[in-house]
């Protein structure tokens, strides 16, 4: 192993700066097949997610279709009730993908989750689905997360 890898293995053992690949279901990811999803920073399993810190959410998906446009729609799943989760950037396009999406092309989807310190301190299920111009999803995961 050299200094480098050394190095960057050391940060995350000390839960630093190491995006972790996070344990996701896909729900349904009709126009794409994603690969990995890294959220950082994330040291656990189900992510902790901290009032009043951001995070960064970045998911690696290839894409079945071509698309004009990307959206991203996220929900809380609270007691098995999706709830409406407002990001401050929706368009994919925005968010490292570079557009138009071509057919079977690997993207990278990263996006800011800013966690408000009004959240309650629960555990919860995130749904990230994003769009493609026709509505189908380019991908839609699941995981969990812990608000602490
Ligand atoms: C997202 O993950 C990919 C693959 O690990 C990496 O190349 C890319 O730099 C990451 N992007 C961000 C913004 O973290």
């Amino acid at each position: 192993m050299d200094a480098r890898v050394g190095f960057i293995v050391g940060l995350c053992l000390m839960g630093l700066t190491c995006a972790s690949p996070v344990k996701f279901v896909d729900c349904g990811s009709s126009s794409g097949k994603v690969a990995m999803v890294d959220i950082n920073p994330c040291s656990t399993q189900p992510c902790q997610l901290h009032k009043g810190d951001s995070y960064t959410v970045n998911v690696t998906f290839n894409s079945g279709v071509e698309s004009q446009t990307s959206t991203a729609v996220v929900h809380g799943i609270i007691a098995g009730v999706p709830i409406p989760f407002p990001i401050p950037e929706p368009d994919g396009c925005k968010s490292g993908i570079q557009c138009p999406i071509q057919k079977e092309k690997t993207y990278n989807y990263a996006t800011e989750l800013p966690v408000k310190s009004e959240y309650p301190p629960i555990k919860l299920v995130v749904e990230w689905e994003l769009k493609d111009d026709s509505k189908n999803d380019l991908f839609c995961i699941r995981f969990p997360v812990q608000i602490v």
